[in-house]
This record gives C-alpha cells, sequence and structure tokens, in this order.
C-alpha cells in the first residue's frame, strides 16, 4: 500500500493506493471526521458487483449508508441528474450528518464532487474511484463538473475531496477497453514527466493489460504523485504548471467531439491526440524522429489505436477551434522537447495543424 499527500494547507488529504484496501475505508472516514451517513453516488453495474464490500466495511465502523445510483453514462454528468440528488439529499440530510463518497469511474466522480460543491455551499466528500482513468486521474485534483448541450464541463467548480481511495483490485472487472483507456493517461504522466515511467511502461505492459496487481499498484501511485505535485503548485491551473496535463488533449478532445463522444473512448481520442502533438513536436523540430518513434510504438503495443479510419478531417480541425484553453484566437498546444519535459507553444501555423491531423488518419 503507498500513501501519497496533496498538500493544499488546510485542504490537505491523503490518495491512498492498494490492492485489497476498501476494508480500511470507515477507520480513515472516522479519523478524518467526516459524518453518520455516507451517501454514496454509485450505478447499478458498480453497486451490484460491490455495494456488499462497501457496505460492510462502513458498517463496521459505525457508519451508515445510503446508495443512489445513476444512471450509467455521461448524461448522468447533467445539471437534472444533480438536481434530483440534491433533492434526495435533502430529505434524509434532517437527522444526520451526511458526506458523500463517490464510487464510480470519472463520470460519476466529476458529478458527485460538484453536489457536494454546491449542497449548503459544500459538504465533505471522497472518491473512491472504479476505473484506471478515475484512479490515475479524474479523482485527484478537485476539478468536479457536469456538462450543458453546449459543451462539456462547463459548470463547475473547484473542490477537494476529503480522502481518495484508490483499490487497484476493483479494475478486476472493467472491460479491457476501459483498462486502455486510462492506460492512455499513464502513457501521458510518462511522456509529460516521469521518464522512468514510460521506460516501466515499455518493459511491463503486458502485466498493466493482465491486471497484476503489483503493476497496477505501481503505476497509479506514480501518476498520483504526478499528479498531486502538479496540483499543489497550480490548484486552479493559473500558471501553466497544471496545463501540461492537457498533453494530447486540444486534438485529442476535438477527436471526440467530431464523433460525439460515441466512436472513441477518450483514452483513445487522447492516444490520437498525443501522437498529433507529436508529430507537431517533430516538424517544429523541438523532437527527433527516433522520439515519436519510441511513442508511437508504446501506443500500439498496448493496442490504443494510432490511426483513425474515415478521419473526420474537418469535424476536428473546427472542434480544435472551440478548445477552451485557446486564449484569444491563438492556438496554443502542450508539446514536446523529450520524453519527460513538455514546452508550451502558441500560434501554431495551421498548416502545420492540418498535416499532423492528417497523419493520424489511415
Ligand atoms: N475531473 C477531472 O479532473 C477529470 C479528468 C479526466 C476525465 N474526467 C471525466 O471523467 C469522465 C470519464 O471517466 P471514465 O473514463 O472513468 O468513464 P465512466 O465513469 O463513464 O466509466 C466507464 C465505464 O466503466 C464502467 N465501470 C466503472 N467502474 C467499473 C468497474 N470497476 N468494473 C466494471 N465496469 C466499471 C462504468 O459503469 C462505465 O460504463 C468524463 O466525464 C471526463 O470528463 C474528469
Ligand atoms: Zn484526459
Amino acid at each position: 500500500m503507498e500513501i501519497v499527500k496533496l498538500n493544499l494547507k488546510r485542504r490537505t488529504y491523503n490518495i491512498i493506493i492498494g490492492s485489497n484496501i476498501l476494508g480500511r475505508l470507515g477507520k480513515e472516514i472516522c479519523k478524518l471526521k467526516l459524518g453518520d451517513t455516507a451517501y454514496i453516488i454509485t450505478n447499478a453495474l458498480i453497486k451490484n458487483k460491490y455495494a456488499g464490500k462497501l457496505t460492510k466495511a462502513l458498517k463496521r465502523s459505525g457508519i451508515d449508508v445510503i446508495y443512489k445510483t445513476v444512471p450509467d453514462s455521461e448524461q448522468s454528468k447533467s445539471i437534472k441528474i444533480s438536481t434530483q440528488v440534491i433533492i434526495d439529499i435533502a430529505r434524509y440530510d434532517k437527522k444526520r450528518r451526511i458526506f458523500i463518497i463517490a464510487f464510480g469511474g470519472g463520470v460519476i466522480g466529476d458529478l458527485s464532487g460538484f453536489i457536494a460543491s454546491i449542497y449548503k455551499r459544500g459538504i465533505p466528500y471522497i472518491q473512491i474511484p472504479t476505473t484506471l482513468l478515475a484512479q490515475v486521474d479524474s479523482s485527484i485534483g478537485g476539478k468536479t463538473a457536469v456538462d450543458l448541450i453546449e459543451g462539456k464541463n462547463l459548470v463547475g467548480a473547484f473542490y477537494q475531496p476529503r480522502l481518495v481511495l484508490s483499490d487497484v483490485r476493483l479494475l478486476n472487472t472493467l472491460s479491457k477497453r476501459q483498462v486502455l483507456s486510462g492506460l492512455a493517461e499513464v502513457i501521458k504522466y510518462g511522456i509529460i514527466k516521469d521518464r522512468q515511467l514510460f521506460t516501466y511502461l515499455e518493459r511491463n505492459y503486458q502485466d498493466i493489460l493482465d491486471l497484476e496487481p503489483g503493476a497496477l499498484e505501481h503505476i497509479v501511485a506514480r501518476c498520483s504523485l504526478i499528479k498531486a505535485n502538479i496540483v499543489e503548485q497550480d490548484e486552479k491551473e493559473e500558471k501553466e504548471i497544471r496545463t501540461i496535463l492537457n498533453f494530447g488533449h486540444t486534438i485529442g478532445h476535438a477527436i471526440e467531439a467530431a464523433s460525439s463522444y460515441k466512436k472513441h473512448t477518450h483514452g483513445e481520442g487522447i492516444a490520437l491526440g498525443m501522437l498529433a502533438a507529436v508529430d507537431i513536436s517533430r516538424r517544429l523540430n523541438l523532437i527527433n524522429q527516433s522520439i515519436s518513434q519510441r511513442i508511437e510504438k508504446l501506443i500500439k503495443l498496448v493496442g490504443l489505436p494510432i490511426r483513425i479510419r474515415k478521419l473526420p478531417l474537418k469535424g476536428i480541425i473546427n472542434a480544435h477551434y472551440h478548445d477552451k484553453k485557446f486564449i484569444g484566437k491563438k492556438n496554443r498546444f502542450v508539446l514536446l522537447e523529450d520524453i519527460g519535459k513538455t514546452k508550451i507553444v502558441v500560434n501554431i501555423p495551421s498548416k502545420i495543424i492540418r498535416e499532423a491531423i492528417l497523419r493520424i488518419g489511415e
């Protein structure tokens, strides 16, 4: 088991990573004095598989449990579902001291954090992420949000959890495609910040795909540490430090948006977006070909896509203009100088961006 501390003065919290560690949850919650009733937001699939263990872990420490299931899709990240859940919480809250547990992937995590941030101007919440993507990324750092028709994550707040508990055993029931989606973010951390992690992935990717607990624990701990360090220095993304986490996301989000978030998982979009960013870096002579080949090789080896069939070039180009990270009208990309070293570059000629997107077409 490993503990990563995310230091934010009075809002400091622990990220606990291990295999089969749900049992220690009750004790941790009691230490933090979060309340007497856990309002657990989840979906039916996760509840069916894991509610028994979670309930046991909480009841043993005298904590009451209430489960609230929401539909299993991005559509649960909505104002409508938030309102329904908040009204439900208010009904229970009269006689109890409620805190929220987000028990699911990034969708549940973002929704639950958002609800916790606005109900009574903020009540405590903890994250128990159940996807690899949520364990290495979305559960950490306090970005909470719901979507509007006008765009994803448009309504939200920075609101930190009081604890993150990542039990890699929960990943045993994930589909291969969801494992790969999270693995794309893990590869991203290696590329932007951690050469050693990148080499580890080159050597041990098969253990990760086989869900070997030691390998999973290693990568989740490593990524949690990197993200915690970045969030500590730039919690609200004001200093271009947190920005580097968007590596691969400008084109990646555009790929997801161009297919209305249906054809690709987030990780598949990011894998392709990272390859486009690598290609732009090479065209600008920031890196040489051996680095770009090494990155493409790893992405391909693990089983993530390196090319898109029937590339919707126009859709991707249009969508990338709407990137909310673009300041004014200037485009702005996180690029690479080496594995483990990024550079933020503005105003890249549109011809170069277009060529890089064309390159990921089949
Ligand atoms: N807040 C942040 O910093 C941040 C960062 C990255 C992504 N996100 C958000 O995260 C969301 C994507 O998260 P995600 O990839 O975890 O998707 P998700 O929450 O939709 O989960 C993916 C699928 O896996 C299933 N699932 C979850 N845990 C499971 C388990 N243990 N076993 C079997 N199936 C399981 C879910 O029911 C779902 O069908 C997006 O909404 C994105 O905007 C937020
Ligand atoms: Zn991402």
